[in-house]
């Protein structure tokens, strides 16, 4: 066993039992001090409620998705369908850029895919989640060229929020989108294949909130302009119509997952 057993007492804690896992103190003071100015701490959702699966008294050292799921289903559901979560969902091991085809950071490598693959779990601030996190493991250059984008250069001076703001347009932006549910709420479809397929998907759920259908089809079927994350205006002219017919078919199509 190399397993170096610090019992650590935290105020904090609200069970009284204590964490058997080598941890030292500064960065466990980093944590507390991140979830204390979390929106987890203001709703009350303290340590235990995701390192202790109750009725389990066992306290988790890295708690997965599951222990989300009490309440953020839908985050969990939607990200199980995507590329990022479905070898979880057939009950394989975790996503890393190892098992990618795409072209990857090399220090990501074994970097496993999961809720806090994107989220500081302690601090769960999404602004970082949305640009920042993607880029430690992906390394296309698509991805690489966001940063030359006027999307970006928006984002930038909108950088001061704990969320990204809505005129803004952020990786998640075009692979996370924002929905609204029946009964009102805004929530982040976590399936990141979702607004890859059909190819134009993207254009109703994401750009047509912002730019117009025919500025928005001759952007996206434009490869190069994909490749340089749409860091200039569209020069493919495409036929209205077949825009139309389009947009006709994948509104009368059945989306796979909401
Ligand atoms: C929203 C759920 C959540 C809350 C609330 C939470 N944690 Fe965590 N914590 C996690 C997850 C998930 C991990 C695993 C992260 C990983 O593997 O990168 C983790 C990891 C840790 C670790 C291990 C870090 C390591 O490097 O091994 C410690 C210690 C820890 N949490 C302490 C705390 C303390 C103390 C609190 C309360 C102040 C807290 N956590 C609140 C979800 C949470
Ligand atoms: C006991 C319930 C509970 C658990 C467990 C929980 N959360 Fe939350 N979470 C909340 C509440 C309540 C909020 C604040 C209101 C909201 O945004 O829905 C929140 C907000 C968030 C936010 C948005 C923060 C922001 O600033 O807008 C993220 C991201 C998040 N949680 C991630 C997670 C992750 C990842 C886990 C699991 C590791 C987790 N949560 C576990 C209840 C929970
Ligand atoms: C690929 C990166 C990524 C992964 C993996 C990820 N998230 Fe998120 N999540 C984000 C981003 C980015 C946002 C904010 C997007 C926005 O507001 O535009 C977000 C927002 C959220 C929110 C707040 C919005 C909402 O829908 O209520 C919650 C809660 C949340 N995530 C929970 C989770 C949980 C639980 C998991 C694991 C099942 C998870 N996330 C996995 C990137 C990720
Ligand atoms: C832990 C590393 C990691 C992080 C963090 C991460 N990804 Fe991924 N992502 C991957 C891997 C690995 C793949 C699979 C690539 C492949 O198969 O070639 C992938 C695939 C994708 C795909 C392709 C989906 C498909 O169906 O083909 C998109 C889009 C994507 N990620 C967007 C994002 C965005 C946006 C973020 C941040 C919000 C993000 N990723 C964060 C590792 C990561
Ligand atoms: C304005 C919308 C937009 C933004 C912003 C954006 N992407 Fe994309 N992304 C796309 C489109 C469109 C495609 C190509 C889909 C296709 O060719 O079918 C794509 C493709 C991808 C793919 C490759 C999927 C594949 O299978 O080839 C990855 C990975 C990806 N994006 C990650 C990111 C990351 C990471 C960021 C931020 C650094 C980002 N994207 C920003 C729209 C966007
Ligand atoms: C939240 C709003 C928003 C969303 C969503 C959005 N954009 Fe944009 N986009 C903008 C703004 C604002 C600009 C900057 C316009 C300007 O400066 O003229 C811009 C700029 C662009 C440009 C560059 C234009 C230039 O002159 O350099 C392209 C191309 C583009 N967007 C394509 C897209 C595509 C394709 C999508 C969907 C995948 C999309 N955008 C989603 C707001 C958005």
């Amino acid at each position: 066993m190399r397993q170096r057993v610090v019992v650590l007492i935290m105020l904090f804690w609200s069970c009284t039992l204590a964490p058997a896992w080598a941890i030292d103190q500064a960065q466990l003071q980093g944590i507390n001090e991140r979830w204390q100015q979390s929106a987890h701490a203001t709703a009350n959702v303290n340590c235990s409620s995701c390192h202790q699966q109750k009725p389990s008294p066992q306290v988790l050292q890295s708690p997965t998705q599951e222990s989300c799921k009490s309440c953020h289903e839908g985050a969990v559901d939607t990200f199980l369908l995507g590329k990022h979560g479905i070898r979880l969902l057939e009950g394989q091991t975790a996503l890393t850029p190892s098992l990618a085809h795409l072209p990857m950071q090399a220090a990501a490598h074994n970097k496993q895919m999961n809720c806090n693959a994107c989220h500081d779990v302690h601090s769960v601030k999404t602004l970082p989640a949305s640009v920042d996190a993607c880029l430690t493991c992906h390394k296309d250059s698509h991805s690489l060229n966001y940063k030359n984008s006027k999307h970006a250069q928006l984002l930038l001076e909108e950088g001061t929020l704990p969320r990204p703001s809505t005129a803004s347009t952020t990786c998640a932006t075009c692979h996370l989108p924002r929905q609204t549910t029946e009964s009102g709420t805004v929530v982040v479809n976590h399936n990141n294949t979702f607004t890859l397929l059909p190819q134009d998907r993207m254009v109703k759920e994401v750009c047509m909130n912002c730019h117009g259908m025919e500025f928005a089809y001759n952007s996206i079927f434009d490869d190069d302009l994909v490749e340089s994350n749409f860091a200039r205006p569209p020069t493919l002219l495409m036929d209205t119509l077949k825009m139309v017919q389009a947009l006709e078919k994948q509104r009368s199509g059945n989306p796979t997952s909401e």
